[in-house]
């Protein structure tokens, strides 16, 4: 008898409520990061900002962890921005994923980095540090983003310079893309810190914030609740740091249900 097709074989592994997708492409940046794209499921919905649990069958049993989708709701694929933990569950063996490879993804896809969760205002912090950037890459890819703020901050801090890659391709994609740059048309600030090699910008995002040199770097006034919104993505340690900072500029917390000044992402916490 012939051995089932690759398809049939998967499909019978695959748990219920959970999509198996190919990997279309990976991208290493150092021995700590890499990006991967996937198909996406026809009929998968989610709102940019938004994470989903991502998997890989281990010894016969699935591992999940929260992956923030960075693409876009727009775009065709999916794609998501991870860290490598030498022993970790799930990233031991994500990291070792190939073009053509099957990737897990439960159905429904949560999160409170998005827009509706805010309400209005004129420019828009996106702090992130290391993978917390993933959120962002797909809000920033958003033309809704635009709309409704004048200006969007995207801060991104790291150990190293080589961290920092996958922003700055991010940003250049965005400016070499005829439409989104017509949509974004100067809006998005990139404003990128290294904490642990010297570097034009240097220090914790928290620190720039409460020294007041991120403010003058970006030419822009002091924290205001009239106006400023943010959304955070990082740490547990920097989540905690950045509320208080916020929070003491007079922002509030707002969530889906009640939006608010600022909003964070828990997911990734343990
Ligand atoms: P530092 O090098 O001073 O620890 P990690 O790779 O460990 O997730 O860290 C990513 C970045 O977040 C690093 O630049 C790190 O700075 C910074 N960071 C760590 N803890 C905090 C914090 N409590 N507030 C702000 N930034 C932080």
């Amino acid at each position: 008898m012939n051995a089932p097709a690759k398809t049939e074989e998967l499909a019978a592994t695959v748990p219920a409520g959970v999509y198996a997708e190919t990997v279309t492409s990976v991208q290493h940046y150092t021995d700590r990061l890499f990006r991967f794209r996937m198909t996406r499921p026809d009929g998968f919905r989610f709102r940019s900002g938004e994470f989903a649990m991502i998997g890989l069958m281990v010894d016969g049993k699935p591992v999940y962890r929260a992956y923030s989708i960075a693409s876009p709701a727009w775009d065709e694929e999916l794609e998501f921005f991870s860290i490598k933990v030498p022993d970790g569950p799930l990233t031991s063996h994500l990291q070792q994923i190939k073009q053509g490879d099957h990737v897990l993804m439960r159905k429904k896809p949560t999160g409170t980095l998005v827009l509706d969760a805010l309400t209005p205002g004129k420019r828009l912090y996106m702090f992130s540090t290391g993978t917390g950037i993933a959120p962002f890459a797909s809000l920033i890819r958003d033309p809704e983003t635009y709309e409704k703020f004048d200006e969007v901050i995207l801060t991104h801090t790291c150990r190293e310079i080589s961290e920092l890659k996958y922003g700055f391709d991010l940003v250049e994609e965005i400016a070499k893309d005829e439409l989104l740059s017509e949509v974004v048309g100067g809006k998005l600030r990139h404003y990128a810190t290294v904490t642990r090699e010297a570097f034009p910008y240097q220090g914790r995002i928290t620190d720039l914030i409460s020294n007041g040199k991120m403010f003058a770097d970006l030419g822009v006034a002091p924290f205001d609740p009239a106006v400023d919104r943010a959304m955070i993505c990082g740490s547990a340690a920097m989540l905690k740091e950045t509320k208080v900072l916020l929070e003491q500029a007079g922002l509030t917390e707002g969530a889906n249900s009640k939006p608010g000044e600022f909003v964070i992402e828990r997911a990734f916490v343990d």
